[in-house]
């Protein structure tokens, strides 16, 4: 059940387009913006009020990679994978970040810290490799530096 917040925002959301539907996006991250994921159930409220059915929305949910469709860590962390970051030694960076983490991609540290997840490029492929977490940037990576970035993460 969506909270009066939240709906009252994506009303307000809806109210800005000609068409409900292309509030779509909007209405996802204010709930995820509330709950940190986007549920089945917030996705089948969320479709009533844009005159969708729940399969359109989660098909636009789950093409969205922003939008997170299962529950997630209090810090997501996006490691680009994309060819810059690749070149410039995603993959040794993705390495330590498994091993701090003790985690795979696509999943959550068991104290619900952190949840690490690829992004495609984030536009910063002069300062490759980059990772986004929560919704801040950082670039220029090595492996030295990943310690001191997490750390920063409660
Ligand atoms: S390829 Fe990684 S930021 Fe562009």
């Amino acid at each position: 059940m969506l909270t009066e917040e939240e709906k009252t925002k994506i009303e307000a959301e809806i109210r800005e387009n000609e068409q409900k539907q292309a509030a779509c996006i909007g209405a996802l991250k204010i709930v995820q913006a509330h709950r940190g994921w986007v549920s089945d159930e917030a996705i089948k409220d969320i479709s009533e009020l844009l005159d969708m059915t729940p399969d359109e929305l989660d098909g636009i949910a789950t093409f969205y990679s922003l939008i997170f469709r299962r529950q997630v860590g209090r810090h997501v962390i996006l490691i680009c994978d994309s060819v810059s970051c690749w070149i410039m030694g995603y993959e040794n960076i993705l390495d330590r970040l498994k091993n701090r983490l003790g985690i795979e991609l696509g999943e959550t540290t068991p104290d619900g810290r952190f949840t690490l997840l690829p992004v495609a490029c984030i536009g910063l492929c002069d300062h490759a490799p980059a990772m986004i977490i929560d919704k801040d940037i950082h670039g220029d990576l090595d492996e030295e530096k990943i310690d001191d970035i997490l750390s920063g993460y409660v």
